[in-house]
């Protein structure tokens, strides 16, 4: 039996979301603990199982596209078989979250061709890849997911360039999800109907944002929790200010503070999604997860991140 397994892990926006379709920064933040595996096998009548679906390739449904495109893609660079190959995806993570979990998924396929081949894969090559499938996925595509899901730190993104950023101390955040999926594209058009209404004030919003990341990336560099739990609860209002939060995402930033978290806001798009809060450490942060479940969270998950140094 032939077989190739490869894994990835979701990730979510530490702060900067939005502001960065206007040239600011945003900083990316790995969530190793929600990983997913795949394992590629070798099969003359190839089948898929995954939560979603389970039977044959060939009548997978749509949402299963950009998957298959991933392994269209990679068998063709590792000189594989596609048609004779197949699937079995394990996902923790749930689909329109902001959580990456597209761009987790063909990086963990394509790193299992990589091994069903034999052959080695650069950091180039996979970003390629699974671009590929991102496009697919979203239409376009600004690269940050499929740089953030096999990162080992969190990451800046300046103009679509990835920096990876030092974490002094090791860093706990809880992940609650609202259990409504996020409207990214509603969201931004949002945002540029209200510039084109009020460029002055979106544009201080904006560099209110600018100016709350770049503390972000210092605070983590100092290792300094509570300066960093605070910009981002500040970075919050100024979303929201921005009208991309909604009524469950201020309620479960609120439980998050509440039950003592550092900070919290809003992750990605937003109107729906996630949040991210910020915990001093793990019982902590199992505390604030029992808190949010409790204020109508569907989910939450922990990820601790260790230090860079
Ligand atoms: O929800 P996500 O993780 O896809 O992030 C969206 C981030 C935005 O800044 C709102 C949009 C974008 O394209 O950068």
């Amino acid at each position: 039996l032939r077989t190739g397994t490869g894994t990835a892990h979701g990730k979510s926006i530490l702060i900067g979301e939005h502001s960065v379709v206007y040239g600011a920064p945003a900083i990316a933040f790995p969530l190793h603990d929600l990983e997913v595996r795949v394992t590629l096998t070798v099969s003359d009548k190839p089948v898929i199982k995954s939560a979603v679906y389970n039977g044959p390739v060939a009548t997978a449904p749509n949402r299963l596209r950009p998957p298959l495109t991933a392994l269209r893609e990679a068998a063709k660079w590792f000189e594989l078989d596609a048609s004779k190959i197949s699937l079995e995806i394990d996902s923790p993570i749930p689909v329109e979250r902001g959580l990456g979990s597209s761009a987790a998924v063909s990086t963990a396929i394509v790193r299992a061709a990589a091994a069903l081949s034999g052959k080695e894969l650069t950091e180039l090559e996979r970003f390629n890849l699974v671009q590929h499938a991102e496009r697919v996925a979203h239409g376009t595509s600004s690269g940050l997911d499929a740089h953030a899901v096999a990162a080992l730190t969190p990451l800046l993104f300046r103009a679509g360039v990835p920096k990876p950023l030092r974490t002094k101390t090791e860093v706990t955040v809880v992940i609650a999800d609202t259990g409504t999926p996020g409207k990214t594209s509603m969201a931004v058009g949002g945002v540029r109907a209200m510039r084109e209404n009020d460029t002055q004030l979106i544009d201080s919003l904006i560099a209110q944002l600018a100016e709350l990341t770049a503390a972000a990336e210092t605070a983590l560099g100092a290792g300094e929790l509570a300066e960093l739990g605070h910009v981002l609860s500040q970075a919050h209002r100024v979303l929201h200010e921005l009208g991309v939060t909604s009524g469950e995402l201020n309620r479960l930033v609120y439980a998050a503070e509440k039950a003592g978290a550092l900070g919290a806001k809003m992750t990605g798009g937003g109107l729906g999604g996630c949040v991210i809060a910020l915990a001093h450490d793990q019982a902590d942060a199992t505390r604030i997860a029992a808190a949010l479940a409790a204020a109508g969270a569907t989910h939450t998950w922990v990820s601790t991140l260790a230090a860079t140094e």
